[in-house]
């Protein structure tokens, strides 16, 4: 049966009916342990979701969908190691990655466990010999920076991880990310480094990518300019890819290369050889320390009732909003600067997993699938967007994630932060009534014209649901399990909707139309291959570049 003709569906959209109206003030006046029943904790991680549009009922039909739609019985495929990428054919393991136990986990019937440890073994043997100054570089130096060259999930997840783990860096080790084929990004970067003392870390899956390569070639170019020896590539470049053969055609030794496997997900990779410029920077003990965090969450998954597992609660949350109140777009909020990177990251993580139009056997869905996940880090975000979730006309879920403990104390910054963080999912759920707002403007003595000219403006509806998340201190630990449990929960939302959320057709042919117009920009003959739009643009920027 599809999704929107099981019978708890149309319970759902019953229930949604009756209850879509019921404000959370009522619902947080009538039971005064709302957050005690609506809240979890899994170690130092806390998770209240109280402040959502949900009873008892709301929670019991969720449950009930997840369990027809097998939540469970996806779950554990997935960790055993089954084909549920059906598209690609290709089985989902970057829990094997993080698999701490040592308990054996196939693919095809083949342990993955000794590759994945070996892997982990060689990266901690070249951390540690970059960290020490062991290795150096071929004019005898320490490495002072590492250059992530890579883009999407080979460059996101290092460098949210970077980010958001910096106080553990290596205080020699500065680190630099390399994206975008924009020139910009590749040139502004090399202008920081010396040439004696970078390392460049070539990350592709696939290593085909474009950009990857073409700002590959552009360091390697830049380095041999410097060193006029093609020797020197062996002290200052290695790769971490898929493909041996790519890496040994592009001219980096494959004794310099950090493989993992196809079922790595691109965007589920930073916890393979893909992390291996966050063990340069944050060193091997940090980084396991980041995968024994994720893998304390996958347990969590694997084993707890659906009823108590987090990433569980926060898939059919979104599920509700999505499918129910027609919510659009899903904000990340974290009041942690170091976590600037995390909505950017999950923004690929969820969109590029579950933006999807047809179910795994390629029929269209008549459902929506994955929101628009964007956010800023609080409280940048306060001064920016917010007033369009307090006030627009627009229902926008919202996470707020915060450390209890900072690792900057200074002065009263983290508790005004945190008066923060505390008060915007109140105020959203609250609201402030005609009332109210008319007694604040009575108290201000402001005269009774003015007062209801005013009033209306500074009404806030309220009921903006939100989850609030906080952990003790952002630890290597504490990150992995956070990162774990957002990419369950996308797992989880993706078997709702019965979608494959591990491949990415969709990205393809914008890269093929790429590829056919590149050759059309040489010279100066008129294109007229396309559209009267894309014919014009190039005729334009043709015009411009000769001019
Ligand atoms: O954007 C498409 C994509 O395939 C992502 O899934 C992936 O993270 C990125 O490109 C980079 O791919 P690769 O690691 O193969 O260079």
């Amino acid at each position: 049966m599809r999704l929107n003709e099981l019978p708890v569906w149309q319970d759902l959209a019953r229930h949604h009916a009756a209850i879509r109206d019921t404000h959370m003030r009522e619902l947080f006046a009538a039971d005064p342990v709302r957050f005690e029943r609506f809240s979890l904790q899994l170690d130092d991680l806390l998770l209240d979701y109280s402040k959502n549009r949900i009873t008892d009922e709301t929670l019991a039909l969720l449950f009930r969908l997840a369990g027809d739609r097998d939540v469970g019985g996806w779950r554990d495929r997935m960790f055993a190691g089954e084909a549920i990428n059906v598209s690609e054919g290709r089985a989902v393991l970057h829990v094997a990655l993080r698999n701490r136990t040592g308990r054996p986990i196939r693919v095809a019937g083949e342990d993955v466990m000794p590759g994945v440890q070996a892997v982990l073994t060689q990266m901690r043997e070249f951390v540690e010999a970059v960290q020490t100054g062991v290795w150096r570089g071929f004019a005898g130096d320490e490495i002072t920076d590492v250059v992530n060259i890579g883009i999407g999930g080979s460059h996101l997840g290092p460098e949210m991880v970077c980010e958001a783990l910096r106080p553990y860096a290596h205080p020699r080790i500065r680190m630099h990310f390399v994206s975008n084929i924009d020139g910009t990004d590749i040139l502004e970067t090399l202008r920081q480094v010396a040439p004696e003392q970078v390392l460049f870390v070539v990350a592709s899956k696939t290593f085909t990518t474009q950009e990857t390569l073409t700002n590959a070639h552009t360091a390697r170019a830049w380095l041999l300019d410097y060193f006029g020896d093609e020797a020197a590539v062996a002290r200052h470049f290695v790769a971490v890819s898929t493909n041996a053969e790519a890496v040994h055609a592009f001219g980096i030794d494959t004794a310099n290369m950090f493989a993992f496997w196809d079922w790595v997900g691109g965007r589920y990779s930073l916890w393979s050889s893909i992390g291996l410029s966050i063990a340069l920077y944050l060193g091997m003990d940090a980084f396991e320390d980041l995968l024994a965090g994720a893998h304390r969450m996958d347990e969590h998954f694997r084993t707890a009732p659906l009823e108590a597992s987090m990433p569980v609660i926060l898939a059919l949350l979104g599920v509700w909003y999505i499918n129910f109140f027609g919510a659009e777009t899903h904000a990340i909020l974290p009041y942690d600067q170091y976590l600037h990177r995390f909505p950017a990251y999950f923004q690929q993580g969820d969109m590029e997993s579950n933006g999807k139009h047809v179910d795994r056997e390629g029929r269209p869905v008549d459902w929506q699938t994955g929101p628009v996940v964007w956010g800023e880090p609080g409280t940048n975000g306060q001064h920016a967007f917010y007033q369009l979730i307090h006030q627009g006309t627009r229902l926008i879920p919202c996470d707020f994630i915060a450390p209890a403990i900072s690792h900057n104390p200074v002065g009263a910054h983290h508790d005004i932060l945190l008066s923060n963080f505390f008060a915007q999912p109140e105020a959203l759920m609250r609201g402030r009534t005609l009332e109210e707002v008319r007694e604040e403007l009575r108290g201000q003595g402001l005269p009774a014209e003015e007062i209801e000219r005013l009033a209306r403006h500074k009404v806030m509806l309220g009921n903006h649901p939100s989850n609030s998340l906080m952990l003790r201190r952002i630890t290597p630990h504490a990150l992995g399990m956070l990162t774990a449990l957002y990419e369950h929960k996308i797992f989880v939302q993706g078997v709702i909707w019965g979608i494959d959320s591990f491949d990415q057709w969709g990205v393809e042919l914008g890269k093929q139309l790429a590829k056919a117009i590149l050759p059309e920009l040489g010279g100066d003959a008129v294109v007229d291959t396309h559209d009267s739009s894309t014919n014009g643009l190039i005729a334009y920027y043709k015009h411009q570049r000769a001019t």
